[in-house]
């Protein structure tokens, strides 16, 4: 198929940060095809759905949206809708089967084979067969010339070999592959000349990044040394593989933002035990003390499941007396959700009824957004740097911008702000984020 200047695409994200990366990695390899990207599916020429399947709500959300797909092909006869993702991957050829009008079907691992699979029009089922033999991953190289925002994610490690008995992650991602220091710096050099003044390192467990004698703390260490990046960030790690080696890069390298995203999940030992964390609540408070300690100003954010299989009172208000203990800046939590394949699908009984499970979210969630917002509110007069990363969420004219301990800062501004790191006076406290005014523009 010859590239014209004139196709458009459309891509369609869910989940989680890996996929809104592997998107923009998606729009980059597009891009060379002639493609340029559009709001609009119902036109476009090609569709493309990134799919999330952590939870059971996940799953069905991106199967709705692309069963509703099969209309916008009456319209335009030669559209090609593409599914990839998590969904991709855990039903392959199911999806294909059961909806028709699906062109591709790939899984996360085979996004560079993407420009290939359209210029071949691959069918489903061959694109499958292909995708399904190849041997080795590769990490997509390619980056942008501009990055307006200043932020950028660079992959690090891509799969899971934890084995969390609630967790899909490892069998839609696949065996852990962690990727080169040297792409990873160069990727990091590159992303600089194109305005980037902050990365985020990822993988889905990215303290287990080794590659040779390197390991996570050493790579934070060689890019603050050898590129200009101003500030690094890495999510998410697993408590269980969180070194002092890295603890002490807290202490030592100002440029390691002062942030950690550190997954609880649960603050009892029985849960944590059945969902094979790998740690126990007091290791937890142990690597809690040891980051404070480190690093006093640190925030620290994390993730919960309410209503894990067997969870009884006395297992949740562990739970609660852990927000309580740790005072987190933040947290998301879940309720749980079981996953086909999963140990604990197979093993446990989704014993938590629907009402407690929600009763349990809501009370983690309650007791949270009041600490937050005491946390916030300690915050009002003080100042600090944000890097200017786009408009507000409000949509109000407004920015945002974010602060090294990850909160963000809404502000008045303007586009010419966007990427440069600005001075600001913390003016408000919100639930989830602070006002702010620029100092020095
Ligand atoms: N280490 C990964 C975890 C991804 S999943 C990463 O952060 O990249 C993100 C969060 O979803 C987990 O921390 C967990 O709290 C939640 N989660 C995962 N599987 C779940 C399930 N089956 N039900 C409910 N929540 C789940
Ligand atoms: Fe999932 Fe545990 Fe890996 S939560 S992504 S199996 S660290």
């Amino acid at each position: 198929m010859p590239s014209s200047p004139h196709k458009t695409c459309y891509i369609r994200t869910f989940g989680c940060q890996m996929n809104e990366h592997d998107s923009g990695k998606m729009r980059l390899l597009l891009a060379p095809l002639g493609y340029t990207f559009t709001d609009e599916p119902e036109a476009a020429d090609l569709i493309i759905f990134n799919t999330c399947t952590i939870r059971e709500k996940a799953y069905h959300k991106a199967i709705s949206e692309i069963g509703r797909s099969r209309f916008f092909k009456c319209h335009h006869k030669n559209q090609i809708i593409g599914v990839c993702g998590c969904v991709a991957q855990q039903d392959g050829r199911a999806l294909s089967e059961r909806f028709g009008h699906i062109d591709l079907v790939f899984g996360p691992d085979q996004i560079s084979e993407l420009p290939r699979l359209i210029q071949e029009q691959m069918k489903p089922a061959t694109a499958l067969d292909l995708i399904n033999t190849l041997e080795d991953y590769s990490f997509i190289n390619e980056v942008p010339k501009k990055v307006e925002s200043g932020a950028a994610f660079v992959t690090v490690t891509k799969g899971c070999n934890c084995s969390c008995s609630y967790c899909i992650v490892p069998s839609v991602r696949g065996r852990e592959v962690c990727r080169s220091d040297d792409d990873v710096i160069s990727e990091v050099s590159s992303l600089v000349k194109a305005g980037v003044k902050e990365v985020t390192l990822l993988g889905q467990n990215v303290t287990a990044y080794r590659y040779n004698d390197e390991t996570l703390a050493s790579l934070v260490r060689r890019l603050s040394d050898e590129t200009e990046i101003l500030r690094i960030r890495f999510t998410s790690p697993n408590p269980k593989d969180v070194t002092d080696e890295l603890i002490t890069e807290y202490a030592n390298n100002p440029k390691l933002c002062p942030h950690i995203h550190l997954p609880a999940q649960s603050g009892s030992d029985t849960m944590l035990k059945k969902m094979r964390r790998g740690y126990t609540r007091e290791r937890y408070l142990e690597i809690v003390r040891a980051l404070r300690a480190a690093r006093p100003k640190i925030s620290i954010t994390s993730d919960f499941i309410a209503g894990f299989c067997g969870e009884g009172d006395k297992e949740f208000e562990e739970t609660v007396d852990l927000l309580n203990e740790v005072c987190f800046d933040s947290i998301f939590a879940f309720k749980y959700s079981p996953r086909p394949g999963t140990r604990a699908a197979k093993e446990f009984d989704d014993d938590i009824t629907k009402d407690i499970k929600e009763a349990r979210l809501g009370r983690i969630l309650t007791l949270q957004r009041k600490i937050t917002r005491a946390k916030n509110e300690s915050l009002v007069g003080q100042t600090g740097e944000i890097l200017v990363t786009g408009p507000d969420r409000k949509g109000s004219g407004g920015f945002m911008g974010r602060l090294p301990d990850n909160r963000i800062v809404n502000f008045a501004g303007n586009a010419s702000m966007l990427g440069a790191i600005l001075r600001v006076q913390l003016t408000r406290a919100l639930a989830n984020s602070m006002e702010g005014k620029v100092l020095d523009e």
